[in-house]
């Protein structure tokens, strides 16, 4: 049998580890494995390269991706699609394991209709994937995000000040609220509760007027006020999935928090630092978990599915169940974490 594989969207810490446990499982089983780079592009482009044994070696720990990755969407294009078709023919896979996030996701869901063979593995910083309980490279960016809150807490309390730390999160406030939780945020905000700046301001007075002179607050990217229909943003720029670029939330509230209050604030953006860099050792085994379970599936004959973690399982989920299908942050989460607000 002949894999190909391939990693698509925003990298993640975990990625070298899941390319690391297919090519090795498949080997076990006598399968070759073909990398293509950078995403869905190489498919596009016929741009593949055979993964041998040394270039397997070392990469477990490894931040990013041997194989690059790219936001090309190839189901917007016939012709794009024509020559992923093509490519796919004389690359004489036998099938597809595709590393991604929703939008990885959502073309492999539109290939396997097509008929292709196409296995699916979650990946994002964000944990916004359905059925999934946890997705590598979420447990190495808490603790970017938990080191940062850490040390914002020292300086803010230094000198009087509110920081806002901005984090990633479009759909979900995962990454806030479990980092704000292990940090012991003052105040969190998560897309899936649009905030009203007035209760912000009033939580914050309320600590302030406590004798507490400082304020550690963390704002999800993808945040916005009550009413709000679009994100707050500096960029307008749209990726090819129609995505705008997330972030300046932070700077908005800082502003907003610093004119009501009359306190000195600053915004704090943590952006890329937290998807680069050696995954936590949670994040090395659940990707090396699901590159063996993608692997077997695969020799099963089992396609069309995302091999995704359910307790402690592997389970394949079909594509079409996931698609559009976003884990947002569960309530009880929340609830913990609003206990120590103000
Ligand atoms: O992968 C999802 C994500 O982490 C989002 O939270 C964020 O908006 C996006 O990546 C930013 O990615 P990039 O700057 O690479 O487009």
């Amino acid at each position: 049998m002949k894999l190909g594989v391939l990693t698509g969207g925003g990298d993640c810490p975990g990625l070298n580890a899941v390319i690391r446990a297919v090519t090795a499982s498949n080997f076990h089983r006598g399968s070759h494995t073909l990398g293509i780079r950078r995403g869905w592009r190489g498919l596009v482009d016929g741009d593949f390269v055979e993964i041998t044994g040394p270039m397997i070696s070392g990469i477990l720990d490894k931040g990013g991706t041997i194989l690059g990755s790219s936001r090309t969407n190839p189901t917007k294009d016939p012709a794009m699609l024509e020559r992923l078709k093509e490519n796919w023919r004389a690359s004489r896979i036998d099938g597809l394991i595709a590393i991604g996030g929703d939008d990885t996701l959502s073309v492999a869901a539109f290939l396997s209709k097509e008929g292709m063979n196409v296995i699916s593995v979650p990946k994002t910083i964000d944990n916004d994937i359905g059925f999934t309980d946890y997705s590598f490279g979420f447990h190495t960016a808490v603790g970017v995000i938990t080191d940062a809150i850490d040390r914002l807490r020292t300086t803010a309390e230094a000198h009087d000040r509110v920081i806002i730390l901005e984090v990633m999160g479009r759909h979900s406030g995962w990454l806030a609220t479990y980092a704000g939780i292990a940090g012991g945020a003052d105040l969190i905000l998560v897309p899936e509760r649009p905030f009203d700046i007035e209760e912000v301001v009033e939580v914050l007075k309320a600590r302030f007027a406590r004798g507490r002179n400082f304020a550690n607050v963390v704002v999800a990217e993808g945040a916005k006020p009550e009413g709000i229909e679009n994100y707050i943003t500096r960029s307008q720029a749209v990726d090819e999935f129609g995505h705008v670029q997330l972030g300046g939330v932070g700077e908005y509230l800082a502003k907003e928090v610093g004119d009501r209050m009359r306190v000195d604030t600053r915004a704090v953006i943590l952006g890329h630092i937290q998807r680069g860099g050696s995954p936590v050792p949670y994040d090395r085994v659940l990707a090396t978990r699901l590159g063996v379970r993608a692997s077997e599936l695969a020799h099963e004959g089992t396609w069309g599915v995302m091999a995704a973690l359910q307790g402690r399982d592997i389970t394949p989920i079909p594509l079409e169940e996931v698609l559009g299908r976003v884990n947002t942050l569960r309530e009880d989460f929340f609830d913990a974490a609003e206990l120590f607000f103000g």
